[in-house]
């Protein structure tokens, strides 16, 4: 390690990153990374990395983008700020427009907030908002699943689903209501698919049925659970939810902070990959590629219109960000979208995501891999020593040997315990996809070695 990266380590010490552990604060060694373009990063000692999780899901259209840094020069030098309370700017009306365009159906309108967790905190307030506006302010509940995750505000973390997250903090535990992950790892082998999906839209049903109709005002799901490993729901299972909610007079907030933007092909998933048309899709993310924070709730025109009937003139969403429209976010996220259909990067996630599919599946034969999963340019290979024990501390310590075996390869994967989770940005070429997959293989082997070398596991 140079002096360089030393100095920058010491200096990070005083940075909290997002869940750090308290206790070990100062001695994580993270990776410096220095720069980037394309698909690839390098570290701040100059070694090459391909990106495999785009960022946190977001960087869709590679790193470096010239074109991306001289819109968002140009826009500070014209306007820098505007207040959008009571002013607009040109970005922020023309992305709006453009976002109405590209939803599904009558989602005609546009709120933008700061970053997904406050598009989701945003999309929920809305809900219960609008329920207090059609005077049903019992109508509170909100249901979602476990192993969900919808961000870091007060709301959108007591939404999220993941357990290990729930240590040492407070949750609106009164609104919130948790059903299992649709997950196909759960069916029982001697279930059939069909099965298997009336018992996950069942666990819905007894959810709202436990809760009360009358208490429940929306069902929160991301198409694809990406954080919580890239959990793909049974096929029809969001169509079948969406009646549930149609049926219990709930809405349907589809989260596709991560989905929307390309990851699936798509512009929007909701519609165009599951047929559902929701009633909030909230999104950030690929918004912009991640070159500036922004985040997006899309509402429709069917609930603006109840409230305009039902709240007259006093129904005023007292809910916003001064960062709310920010004209140098709204002109990268413009760029942004120009360059995907230029490029026709949805497109090419249909395409090549179809091949990582099928590269990532030849994995399947090594020992230690007990699943691999996914769709489009969202992918997951998990690994256990011990398969079916659930052995927390053995998960860790394998995700962590692989990320690094991966990481000196030269491929940053995220590992989310022992699952190896990637989402590639929409660039990515068939050549790029077998060297990540190559890589991938070689750091699993090692890490495998590794634990067999050390008397930890032993090949059956
Ligand atoms: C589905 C989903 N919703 C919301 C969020 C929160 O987004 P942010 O971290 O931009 O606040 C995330 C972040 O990963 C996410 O995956």
């Amino acid at each position: 390690m140079s002096e360089k990266t030393a100095e920058l380590r010491r200096n990070d010490n005083q940075f909290i990153h997002p869940w750090d552990d308290i206790a070990k604060l100062g001695e994580n060694q993270r990776t410096v990374l220095e720069r980037g373009d394309g698909v690839y990063v390098y570290d701040s000692d100059g070694h090459r990395l391909l990106d495999a999780p785009a960022g946190m899901w977001c960087v869709n259209i590679g790193h470096g983008r010239e074109e991306m840094a001289q819109v968002i020069y140009d826009q500070i030098m014209q306007l820098s700020y505007a207040s959008p309370w009571s002013l607009t700017t040109g970005p922020a009306a023309q992305f709006s427009a453009q976002i109405a365009a590209e939803a599904p159906g009558d989602m005609n309108h546009v709120f933008f907030t700061t970053c997904g967790s406050t598009a989701v905190d945003s999309a929920l307030r809305f809900v219960q908002f609008y329920n207090n506006v059609r005077g049903k302010p019992q109508k509170k509940g909100i249901i979602a699943h476990q192993k969900g995750y919808h961000g870091s505000t007060y709301l959108g973390a007591s939404v999220s689903g993941k357990e290990r997250d729930k240590n040492y903090l407070d949750f609106a535990d009164q609104l919130v209501h948790h059903i299992p992950a649709p997950h196909p790892l759960h069916k029982d082998p001697s279930q059939s698919d069909a099965d298997f999906l009336e018992q996950c839209v069942a666990n819905l049903e007894k959810k709202i049925l436990d809760v009360g109709p009358d208490s429940c005002a929306v069902f929160v799901s991301e198409p694809i659970l990406a954080s919580g490993g890239v959990i793909v729901p049974p096929e029809g299972y969001h169509a079948r939810c969406l009646e549930l909610c149609r049926k219990y007079d709930m809405l349907y907030l589809s989260d596709e902070v991560v989905t929307a933007f390309g990851r699936l092909g798509h512009c929007f998933a909701s519609e165009a990959v599951f047929g559902i048309q929701p009633d909030l899709i909230t999104t950030a993310k690929g918004l912009t590629s991640g070159y500036i924070p922004m985040g997006a709730v899309l509402v429709s025109d069917r609930l603006l219109d109840e409230l305009r009937a039902c709240g007259g003139d006093s129904a005023v969403f007292s809910n916003g960000f001064t960062y709310s429209g920010h004209p140098v976010a709204a002109a990268a996220g413009i760029k942004n979208l120009e360059i995907m259909k230029r490029e026709k990067l949805f497109e090419n996630a249909q395409t090549v995501g179809q091949y990582f599919q099928q590269q990532l599946r030849t994995l399947s034969d090594i020992p230690i891999v007990s699943d691999v999963r996914g769709v489009g340019l969202m992918g997951c290979v998990e690994c256990e020593l011990n398969q079916g024990a659930g052995d927390l501390e053995l998960d860790y310590d394998l995700g962590n040997r692989i990320d690094k075996h991966c990481q000196e390869l030269g491929l940053i994967v995220r590992p989310i315990i022992n699952m190896c989770v990637m989402s590639p940005p929409l660039i990515i070429t068939k050549d790029q996809i077998d060297e990540m997959v190559l890589i991938l293989r070689t750091g699993v082997e090692r890490a495998m070695q590794d634990c067999i070398d050390e008397g930890i596991w032993k090949p059956e």
